[in-house]
């Protein structure tokens, strides 16, 4: 294989020719056409190759699996000389799992896709998460997600609208019938990493949920088209699980299962654990979910949910908004919640927070671990079409606390629901609130529930033009 200079000193070597012999002009364009690629990355990489100098065939049929691991390991070789990024070209790149590298960019070029296998052979089984103690889909092992990286540093998954595909349906129907023994492949995990972007993507058909980080910070997801069957199993967009410093901004979801889910472990094995998932920004999701929510926290909660922001969120026939899942067994607390303009199309629910959400990993969880839910804000939601207003249960002996809702407009559909509030161990207080909530969301009048007015760390990191060549001669 051939590893190519970084294209910035290409560029400038060809610029200064230019200034100085005007002749070499045709030289220039002949070689460097439109085929340079820009893109903006949280850092850019020294070293670049191809997918095809690695031995890969794009015809959708030859199987990859070995040359995207091979790819990936040779470019482990420059993890601390600069980087590299690898360049999925146009095709369609059939392959099994694989593991990313540090310091590394996947870069999937526009007419790219990677399709993965449905061959449950070409995902070995791995360990179920420490902090859930178990699979998620069944006791056993889990298999190995389609793109995955542990303990990374620097990590890009990104494209010009390249796509991933992750081929799910012959998993959701193993899924359906029971036939499923480990926990299907996510589409992209990253494990105790950091710095992670994951971006300009179309992501396509997971056999379960999309994005998964999880015991990892400084994570921006962002420009992502992701697409699922609204009656698939468990294909949730994004799920941050126990991380730090995320910012997700920018997506479309159409998902069987919630668009975004923040989650921080399970029952007893998420207590013990102890990893909250923490300041965090979701800014301009857009979401089609029927059965599920835009955006749900929980229910696996148990390391604790904490300093979470979310503005600008609009929804399309959804089932509801910015949803509180969890009960008792899971311990840990779900606090700081801060949602400011939602804009939402035909809902079941506006308001919808669940103290009785079941599902424990195992007989061993601890019915008297009772999660705390407080300071839960929402401002300027704008709704039509919607069956119920709030549907809002806390716990009995444990209530949820401190809601505050403020600048809240709710049409109803041609058919709603005879009960408009249905308050359950709740508390709050609300204000300018249509229709008018119930009496346990005391009306303060003229208020504007609180948002945080400082920027989430994540929010000041500045991207890097990154580029590459897609011309192999150099002058
Ligand atoms: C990996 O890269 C090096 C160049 O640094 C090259 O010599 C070697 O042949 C490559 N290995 C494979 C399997 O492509
Ligand atoms: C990917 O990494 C995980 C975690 O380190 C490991 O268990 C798995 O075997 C790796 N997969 C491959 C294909 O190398
Ligand atoms: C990855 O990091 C975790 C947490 O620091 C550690 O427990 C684990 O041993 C590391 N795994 C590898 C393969 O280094
Ligand atoms: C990316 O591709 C998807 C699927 O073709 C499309 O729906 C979406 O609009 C595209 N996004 C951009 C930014 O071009
Ligand atoms: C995604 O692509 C668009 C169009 O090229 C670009 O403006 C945007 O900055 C990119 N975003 C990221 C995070 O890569
Ligand atoms: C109420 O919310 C709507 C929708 O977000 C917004 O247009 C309006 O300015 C808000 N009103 C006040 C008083 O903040
Ligand atoms: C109100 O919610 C509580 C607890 O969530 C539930 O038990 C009860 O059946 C609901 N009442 C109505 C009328 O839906």
């Amino acid at each position: 294989m051939t590893i190519y200079p970084p294209s910035h000193w290409v560029t400038s070597a060809v610029l200064m020719l230019g200034l100085i012999n005007i002749s070499i002009v045709e030289c220039r364009r002949h070689v460097f056409d439109a085929s340079d690629v820009t893109y903006p990355a949280i850092n850019c990489r020294k070293h670049t190759a191809f997918l095809t100098d690695f031995g890969g065939k794009g015809d959708g049929i030859t199987s990859n699996t070995e040359v995207f691991r091979a790819a990936v390991k040779n470019l482990s070789q420059f993890e601390n000389d600069g980087g590299s990024q690898l360049i999925v070209p146009p095709g369609k790149w059939l392959t099994g799992s694989f593991n990313l590298t540090s310091h590394f960019t996947l870069f999937i070029q526009s007419d790219a896709v990677v399709l993965a296998s449905q061959d449950e052979g070409d995902y070995p089984l791995v360990e179920p998460l420490p902090s859930y103690g178990t699979g998620r889909d069944g006791p056993g092992g889990r298999f190995s997600s389609f793109i995955g990286g542990s303990n990374l540093t620097d990590v890009v998954i990104t494209g010009d609208n390249g796509t991933i595909d992750g081929q799910g349906s012959i998993w959701w129907d193993k899924f359906h019938k029971k036939k499923l023994k480990n926990t299907r492949p996510y589409l992209i995990e990253l494990m105790y990493s950091k710095q992670i972007q994951i971006s300009n993507l179309t992501l396509i058909d997971s056999p379960s949920w999309f994005v998964h980080p999880v015991y990892s910070s400084d994570i921006i997801a962002q420009d992502l088209t992701i697409h699922a069957p609204v009656d698939s199993p468990n294909t949730d967009g994004i799920n941050p699980d126990s991380c730090k410093n995320v910012k997700i901004q920018d997506v479309f979801v159409v998902s069987g299962d919630d668009c975004v889910a923040v989650k921080s472990g399970w029952d007893e094995y998420g207590i013990k654990f102890g990893m909250p998932t923490e300041q965090m920004i979701i800014r301009r999701l857009t979401c089609i979910s029927p059965d599920s929510a835009v955006i749900a926290l929980g229910s696996e909660m148990s390391g604790g949910i904490k300093n979470i922001r979310a503005e600008d969120i609009t929804a399309i026939n959804s089932e509801s908004a910015v949803r509180i899942k969890t009960g008792p067994g899971r311990g840990g607390y779900v606090t700081d919640i801060f949602v400011d303009k939602m804009n939402l199309h035909t809902m079941k629910y506006v308001f919808w927070t669940t103290g009785a959400y079941g599902q424990h990993p195992d007989p061993g969880y601890d019915p008297k671990a009772l999660p705390i839910v407080d300071r839960i804000n929402y401002r300027n939601v704008v709704a039509e079409d919607v069956k119920m207003a709030g549907n809002m249960g806390g716990i009995d002996g444990d209530p949820f606390t401190g809601f505050c809702l403020s600048n809240v407009t709710i049409g109803l559909s041609a058919k709603p629901k005879t009960l408009q509030w249905n308050c359950t161990d709740v508390s709050g207080i609300s204000s300018d609130v249509t229709p008018k909530p119930c009496d346990a969301l005391v009306d303060k009048g003229s208020i504007e529930c609180d948002y945080p007015s400082d920027p989430v760390p994540i929010d000041t990191v500045q991207l890097e033009t990154c580029s590459f060549s897609t011309q192999k001669q150099i002058l």
